[in-house]
């Protein structure tokens, strides 16, 4: 049985066959709607979210399985003081697969030591956030052809963001990516990675304006200021609105350049750069509904014949 903790889970090759599988279920989607008839997904989730949630939740319900979960760590046993693994023991016995969100890092991994069905990590505090990752990764291949040989811009919140610290961990073993870290000097992507990243002679490079690099980039990844995380509003309130991107900012940009973005968006991309063709955050979350199909099979073992 495997579970999905990080995108390292997955070897280059496999991911591969998940992005083909899922471009396979985009092409027919009719094909899969009986796949999972039968199975149900628990998707547990101890922090807030909409778009993750529901995400796995529509994937689930795409492939003809059903749901069965929570949303809110008040609303399940965690608030009688339940441990996380007796959580999962018991979800066991209910579903088949599940996707789980917590604010602790490695809470999930916790879970999957102790569940008899797979677990998904959902995002686990500031660490990881594999099944976002492979939406962005899903999106790069599918709308540039090939996951490789461009320059990655990843803007905001570097410290705190998790879908951040899973991307670059995922890209790192393709080959010809070049990283800008566009962030405030306090909120720099943490030490382990760009010592990870020295290590491997991956080529990058840290700066604070956006608009200075802006026109050597293939990709930027905008991302939000992670609030929930912050010790202290003032902080929060003085680097909320760091970076603003905006049709100005866009002028600068490469004709083919993408911008993707994890959502929720706050103030970080302004509205007018929506109808902008480079826009592609919107597709990345229609990508991220087949990618979670394409896991779930997976991780199910369910191979249409
Ligand atoms: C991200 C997350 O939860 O880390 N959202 C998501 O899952 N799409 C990004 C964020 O909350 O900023």
């Amino acid at each position: 049985m495997r579970h999905l903790m990080s995108p390292l889970d997955f070897s280059v090759e496999e991911l591969e066959e998940l992005f083909i599988l899922a471009n396979d279920i985009e092409a027919d989607m009719g094909k899969y709607a009986h796949a999972c008839t039968g199975k149900k997904l628990a998707t547990c989730f101890y922090e807030p979210s909409t778009r993750t949630r529901l995400s796995f939740e529509s994937a689930m319900l795409n492939l003809g399985g059903s749901v069965i979960g929570f949303s809110d760590a008040n609303s399940s046993s965690a608030a009688k003081g339940e441990s996380v693994s007796d959580t999962i023991r018991v979800i066991s016995c209910f579903a088949d697969i599940c996707a789980m969100r917590h604010p602790k890092e490695g809470a999930p991994m916790v879970a999957a030591s102790h569940s008899s069905i797979p677990v998904i990590n959902a995002g686990d505090g500031g660490h990881q956030h594999p099944t976002q990752t492979l939406t962005d990764l899903l999106t790069i291949r599918s709308l540039k052809g090939h996951i490789g040989d461009f320059i990655i811009g990843l803007c905001g919140d570097l410290k705190f963001g998790r879908t951040v610290h899973s991307l670059i961990n995922a890209l790192m073993r393709y080959p010809g990516i070049r990283f800008v870290f566009i962030s405030p000097p306090e909120l720099r992507v943490p030490d382990y990675i760009t010592e990870s990243l020295k290590e491997k002679d991956i080529e990058y490079k840290e700066v604070i304006s956006l608009d200075e690099v802006m026109g050597e980039l293939d990709f930027l990844y905008m991302t939000r200021v992670q609030r929930e995380r912050f010790f202290n509003e003032e902080d929060y309130v003085r680097l909320k609105d760091f970076y603003i991107l905006n049709k100005e900012k866009m002028s600068l940009a490469k004709k083919d350049m993408l911008v993707l973005h994890p959502l929720p968006r706050v103030n970080e991309i302004s509205v007018e750069v929506d109808d902008d063709p480079r826009a592609a955050y919107f597709k990345q979350v229609q990508y991220g509904v087949y990618v979670r199909m394409a896991l779930i099979l997976t991780l199910l073992e369910i191979k249409l014949t």
